[in-house]
C-alpha cells in the first residue's frame, strides 16, 4: 500500500473531461478496483425502521432512538456512532412534527457541512480527490439551476438552523452544486432506493455509456468492479445514467445534470437506437397521449424503450396491488429486451431477474424461479463480488428452494 492514492489507480487529466481516473495495471471482469467509504451518507425517510441509519444494514429487530422514535439502529454502537449526524435532525423532527420535510439532498448537505467542520485531515474517502475539490460546474449553471440551489439553501436554513454552523452563502452555493454533480444514490439489489451519499474518490470517474466499471454498495461503502477487461493506461468509466434510453435522451440527461456532451462509442454510432425506438405504425404516435397500454402495444415493438418503461412501471403497480401474475407477465415482456439493450453486465438486468425469480417462487413456479434467480446470481457475482451479502443471501435463497 502507498500512503497516498490507491494501488493500481491514478488520477490524471482526461482531455476534454476534466480530471479522471485510469488504471496502471490490467484488470479482469469482476475484479475489484477499489472501495470507498462514504464521506457522508443519509438514509431515505422511506427506509426508516427497516435499515440502520448508521451502517445501512437492513434487518429485523432494529432499536429506535428513544427521543424522536424515528431513527433505527442495529445496536448501541451504531446509535452512538451516528449521533453526531442524527443530532442534526433528532430534536428538529420533534419540534417540526409533520412539517419536517427537507429533501434528501438538503439532509445530505447538512451532514457534509457537519463532517467538514471536524474532518481536518484527508479522510479515507479522499485518497485521490478531496471533497472540497469536487467539480461544481459553477460557470455552467443557468438561472433555473441557480434558483434550485437557492431553494436548497433556504431549506437548509429553515430545517437545520439550530445545530448547524453555516458557511457563507457562496460556499453553500458551491456545496450544493457539488452535491448535485457528484452525489450518489445508494440502491439495494433490486435497485430500490436506500439513501444518498458522497464518495469523493468514486466521483473522480468520468461517464461513458459503454462503461468498464460498475459501482455497487456494501453498507455505506461504494465498491468499484470491472465489467470489462481493462488494459494498463486505460481510463475508467462508470455510467451516471440509465442506459436503457436512446442517445438523444441520454445526451439530454447528461447535459442537464452534468453539463457535458458524451462522446463515447455508443453516442457516436447510436448502434442500439434503432431497436430502442422501433415502432409499428409511426403515424399513430401522435395519438399516444390518449392511448391505453393495450393500444400502445399495437404501435410499439416490445423493445421500444418507452413501451419498456411503461411495462416496467406497470410491473411496479402490479406488485403494489399484490397482483403477482400481472407483475410476472410484465416482467417476462421486459427481460428479453433488457438483455439486448443493456450492457452485458448490468444492475438493471440483474435486478429484473431477481424480481422475476422471487415472483415465480411466490407463485410456486420453482423451476422458472430457480432459472431466473441463477441468472441474477451470475451477474451479481461479477458486479457485487462473490462475498457480498446480497450474493450470499441469494445463494441461500436458491438452495432453500431446491430442497
Ligand atoms: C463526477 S464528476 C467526474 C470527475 C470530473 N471530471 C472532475 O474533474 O472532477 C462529473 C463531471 O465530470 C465531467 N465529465 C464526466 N464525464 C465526462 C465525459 N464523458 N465527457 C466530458 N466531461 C465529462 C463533467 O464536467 C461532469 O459534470
Ligand atoms: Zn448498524
Ligand atoms: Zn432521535
Ligand atoms: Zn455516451
Amino acid at each position: 500500500m502507498t500512503a497516498d492514492g490507491i494501488d493500481g489507480l491514478e488520477r490524471f487529466d482526461s482531455p476534454g473531461k476534466g480530471r479522471g481516473l485510469r488504471v496502471n495495471r490490467a484488470y479482469r471482469v469482476g475484479e475489484l478496483l477499489f472501495v470507498c467509504p462514504a464521506y457522508s451518507h443519509v438514509l431515505s425517510v422511506s427506509e426508516r425502521g427497516y435499515t440502520c441509519e448508521h451502517c445501512f444494514a437492513r434487518k429485523e429487530g432494529l432499536s429506535k432512538c428513544g427521543k424522536c422514535k424515528k431513527a433505527f439502529y442495529c445496536n448501541v454502537e451504531c446509535q452512538r456512532g451516528d449521533w453526531a449526524m442524527h443530532k442534526l435532525e433528532c430534536s428538529a423532527m420533534c419540534s417540526f412534527g409533520e412539517s419536517w420535510c427537507p429533501s434528501e439532498t438538503v439532509r445530505l448537505a447538512a451532514r457534509v457541512i457537519t463532517r467538514m467542520k471536524v474532518q481536518k485531515e484527508k479522510s479515507a474517502s479522499e485518497k485521490l480527490l478531496l471533497l472540497s475539490d469536487l467539480e461544481a460546474n459553477l460557470d455552467k449553471l443557468d438561472n433555473e439551476k441557480r434558483e434550485m440551489n437557492e431553494a436548497d439553501i433556504a431549506e437548509l436554513h429553515h430545517f437545520y438552523s439550530k445545530h448547524l454552523d453555516f458557511p457563507d452563502h457562496q460556499a453553500l452555493l458551491t456545496l450544493f452544486a457539488q452535491v448535485h454533480c457528484n452525489g450518489f444514490t445508494v440502491e439495494d439489489e433490486e435497485l430500490s432506493h436506500i439513501g444518498s451519499a458522497v464518495f469523493p474518490d468514486v466521483a473522480l470517474m468520468n461517464h461513458s455509456c459503454c462503461p468498464n466499471v460498475i459501482v455497487t454498495y456494501r453498507g455505506t461503502s461504494a465498491e468499484v468492479r470491472a465489467v470489462k477487461d481493462i488494459s494498463p493506461g486505460e481510463e475508467i468509466y462508470t455510467s451516471y445514467i440509465d442506459l436503457l434510453y436512446p442517445t438523444e435522451d441520454r445526451m439530454e440527461r447528461l447535459r442537464d445534470s452534468y453539463y457535458f456532451t458524451c462522446d463515447c462509442k455508443e453516442c457516436k454510432t447510436k448502434s442500439k437506437d434503432k431497436v430502442k425506438l422501433k415502432l409499428r405504425k409511426v403515424n399513430e404516435l401522435l395519438e399516444l397521449c390518449e392511448l391505453s397500454m393495450e393500444k400502445m402495444g399495437s404501435i410499439f415493438e416490445d423493445s421500444n424503450v418507452y413501451m419498456l418503461h411503461m411495462m416496467y412501471q406497470a410491473m411496479g403497480v402490479c406488485m403494489y396491488m399484490e397482483d403477482y401474475d400481472g407483475a410476472v407477465s410484465y416482467g417476462e415482456k421486459v427481460i428479453k429486451p433488457f438483455r439486448q439493450l443493456y450492457p452485458a453486465y448490468s444492475l438493471n438486468v440483474a435486478s429484473m431477474y431477481l424480481k422475476l425469480g422471487r415472483l415465480y417462487m411466490a407463485l410456486d413456479r420453482s423451476a422458472a424461479g430457480s432459472t431466473a434467480l441463477k441468472k441474477a446470481l451470475a451477474i451479481m457475482e461479477v458486479v457485487h463480488g462473490k462475498d457480498h451479502v446480497y450474493v450470499k443471501e441469494l445463494q441461500k435463497e436458491i438452495s432453500a428452494h431446491q430442497k
